[in-house]
């Protein structure tokens, strides 16, 4: 017997009612798939069986609710129906689990009374990522299985878990063999005859909790969870497990996400999560990428050693070149010792790391990148340097390999110039540290091929990076705009702010850090070399804040040397007497009378200054769309998340709040300041967002 309701077959087999969704590519739970149980269930309920089998078709279980019906009223049935139905079948269901069981598939899952997965399949409750929490019995099921403690760091953190450990845990009952339709059946069916009754988890106790362990978890969850007030909802919820009903719990649990879910901060998150997914796309790109076996790296300092560890840690060979013995061993050891430090933390197994260490070759002959697919230099920044370099991996690699930069300003297309092989050579510009921060600019030159940004990208998925495609500008598309941002900050303090100030208003918006703190960490000779090179091409009537260059004139880099625009002592950071006294010379010298600004005024100086650079970088055809600036921004630069990005961010605001914000930094920025169509830019974000509040309402 077999039923369809085209994204949920239903067929009965031996005894077993065999429920498989089919609904590409991922399986999302949509009013379709939840319609289609639903009816399965009813179809199944009056036949004699010894159990029910769901699973999903293709690639995954279900990798949870279409994220796209959350801006809206949900359409019945809804997914506590769904899960109700399971739990008063008859029969004992079993989840057997594939690929993604995420979100709603989760929840799903913990409505099943058993539960089975292949190697490899991850569960998890992301909701708490998207700005919700779970809404269909995650936090009250949950905690029945695993305790409160490590409910809550689930339910907090949206960690996926693998299969293996999802066993450890007790949240499955069983691996299968693979993740074949007929291995998950198999098992699935060797679950339900071992334990052939209902076993409902809303009908189990919540396990005794260790108080210590749970306010553990708390505090760490409060602590990761930066003040967002869906963490302390989720928190909450997870407690009510063992104090409330289920019933009672269930229906306060439903409540808050439906509160949240309708809120800015999930309409933000769930900008983000389509703009990471279309920022890893070239419109009209069509070639598949070459296979990379091997990479090489031509640079063993900090930002080599970080981009080596990255591609180690994604499992590949890597070839890494310095200039000499002496360099080329340094950077072993370093990357060795960083090795240890993770292993000696708990955070790599010590097989983990033999088998990155094993996959390290270092050399201090260019020759020996001859058999690499893709090679990165992270030499010096001086074009000449880079121009010598290339044309020399030019002559050595094999014809095909990509040859990439991590440069972070310089003309990658005069860097091409030099080869034969201009249609091979990108950009790949990583953020440090390189292995742990997720942004990655691929740089699209004019002679790139589709064949080597294809690569690039997949490169990136492989890495586990987020990648933004950019065009060939000074400093691409973070760094441009977050000079821009910088400038302004300069401008503040010129006109009156103190550094403090400046950061505090970036800081309260969520910001990570304020850019003084940023640039005291990062190091404020390494803007000033910068400036000094550019001296001689500065537009004479940009207004220019000297500030910087009198404190690295006084030997203040920032944390590194004891002070900068703050003073570091014994751990400290405190505001610096002697930065005050070289920012009011400075003000003295151009005769400016400090006024004082509010916060507010702060921060909209701040985010407008990004927001005229963002269109300019979008007018002039550097980013492909403004959901990758979002990405950019956030990923890279601290910008906060919950916000959505800056353009997301500013598409909620008045029009004419925007426009004065544009009259304000222009004003600042003085003489030959480009402006950019900031309204040009949010237009689409404002039409999607008037969209929101029509489907919000039900009137789309
Ligand atoms: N709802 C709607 N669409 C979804 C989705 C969801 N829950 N999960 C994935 N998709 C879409 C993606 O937008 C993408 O669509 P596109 O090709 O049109 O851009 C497509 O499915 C494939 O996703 P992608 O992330 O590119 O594939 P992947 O193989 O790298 O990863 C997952 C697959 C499932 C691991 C990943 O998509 C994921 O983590 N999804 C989020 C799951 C989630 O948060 N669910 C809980 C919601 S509360």
């Amino acid at each position: 017997m077999t039923q369809d309701h085209s994204v949920v077959h239903v067929q009965v087999r031996d005894r077993v009612g065999i429920v498989t969704i089919d609904n590409p590519p991922v399986n999302a739970g949509s009013t379709a798939v939840r319609a289609g149980l639903l009816s399965s269930l009813e179809h199944l309920a009056g036949r004699d069986l010894a159990g029910i089998v769901i699973l999903g078709a293709g690639r995954s279980f279900i990798a949870g609710s279409d994220i796209s019906e959350f801006g809206a009223p949900l359409a019945a049935p809804e997914l506590p129906q769904v899960i109700a139905a399971i739990e008063d079948s008859p029969h004992p269901v079993c989840a057997a689990i594939h690929g993604a069981c995420l979100g709603g598939g989760f929840e799903l899952a913990l409505g099943c009374d058993l539960r089975v997965a292949a190697p490899g399949a991850v569960l998890g409750l992301p909701e708490v990522t998207l700005g919700m929490v779970p809404g269909a019995g995650g936090t009250q099921r949950l905690p029945r299985l695993t305790g409160l403690a490590e409910a809550m760091e689930l339910v907090c953190s949206g960690r996926r878990v693998k299969a293996e450990e999802a066993l450890r845990l007790k949240i499955i009952d069983a691996l299968a063999e693979s993740a074949t339709p007929e291995a998950l059946i198999a098992a699935a069916e060797a679950a339900i005859t071992a334990a052939p009754a209902k076993r409902r988890l809303r009908d189990r106790p919540v396990p005794p909790a260790d108080a210590g362990a749970v306010e553990k978890a708390e505090a760490d969850a409060l602590k990761r969870g930066k003040g967002r007030p869906n963490v302390a909802e989720a928190i909450r919820l997870v407690k009510l497990s063992a104090e409330e009903s289920v019933e009672e719990a269930l229906r306060i649990e439903r409540a808050a996400f439906q509160t949240l879910r309708l809120q800015e901060e999930a309409f933000a998150l769930r900008h983000l999560f389509f703009a990471e997914r279309a920022a890893t796309r070239i419109d009209g790109l069509t070639d598949d990428p070459a296979d990379i076996a091997r990479v090489g790296i031509v640079g063993g300092g900090t930002m080599g050693q970080g981009i080596c560890r990255a591609v180690l840690a994604a499992g590949l060979p890597v070839t890494l070149a310095e200039r000499n013995a002496e360099a080329r061993d340094a950077a072993a050891e370093a990357i060795g010792r960083s090795l240890d430090a993770a292993v000696a933390k708990g955070r790599l197994t010590a097989d983990a790391a033999a088998d990155r260490t094993a996959r390290l070759t270092t050399t201090d002959h260019l020759d020996d990148l001859a058999d690499c697919d893709l090679v990165i230099e992270a030499v010096f920044e001086d074009m000449a340097v880079k121009k010598e370099l290339f044309a020399a991996l030019d002559r050595i690699l094999k014809p095909g390999a990509i040859l990439a930069t991590n440069t972070s300003y310089l003309d990658i297309d005069e860097m091409a110039s030099v080869t034969g092989r201009a249609a091979d050579v990108v950009g790949l510009h990583f953020f440090s540290p390189a292995d742990i921060m997720k942004l990655l600019e691929i740089v699209r030159t004019d002679s790139a091929s589709d064949r080597a940004l294809a690569t690039s990208l997949a490169f990136a998925r492989r890495l586990g990076k987020q990648p933004v495609v950019s065009r060939v500008a000074e400093g691409f598309i973070g760094n441009r705009i977050y000079a821009a941002y910088r400038r302004h900050a300069e401008y503040l303090v010129e006109e009156g702010a103190t550094p403090m100030e400046v950061d505090n208003a970036a800081t309260a918006f969520g910001f990570a850090m304020g850019p003084f703190a940023v640039g005291d960490v990062s190091g404020l000779d390494i803007a000033w070399a910068m400036r000094k090179r550019q001296a001689g091409t500065r537009d004479p009537r940009m207004r220019y804040v000297d500030v910087p260059d009198r404190l690295c004139e006084a030997g203040r880099f920032g944390r590194k040397t004891g002070g900068g625009y703050y003073d570091y002592e014994g751990g400290k950071t405190s505001p610096s007497e002697a930065a005050a006294v070289i920012i009011e010379k400075a003000r003295a010298a151009k005769g400016i009378s400090p006024r004082r600004f509010t916060a507010a005024e702060i921060r909209d100086r701040l985010l407008g200054a990004i927001l005229n650079e963002a269109a300019l970088v979008l007018d002039e055809g550097v980013a492909q769309r403004p959901g990758d600036i979002d990405v950019a921004l956030v990923h890279g630069y601290g910008f906060p998340r919950w916000r959505g990005g800056p353009l997301w961010w500013a598409s909620a605001e008045p029009r004419a709040r925007i426009d004065g914000m544009m009259q304000a930094v222009a004003g600042a920025a003085g003489p030959g300041y480009g402006t950019g169509n900031v309204n040009g830019m949010l237009a689409p974000l404002r039409t999607e967002r008037d969209e929101i509040e029509k489907r919000k309402s039900g009137h789309a």
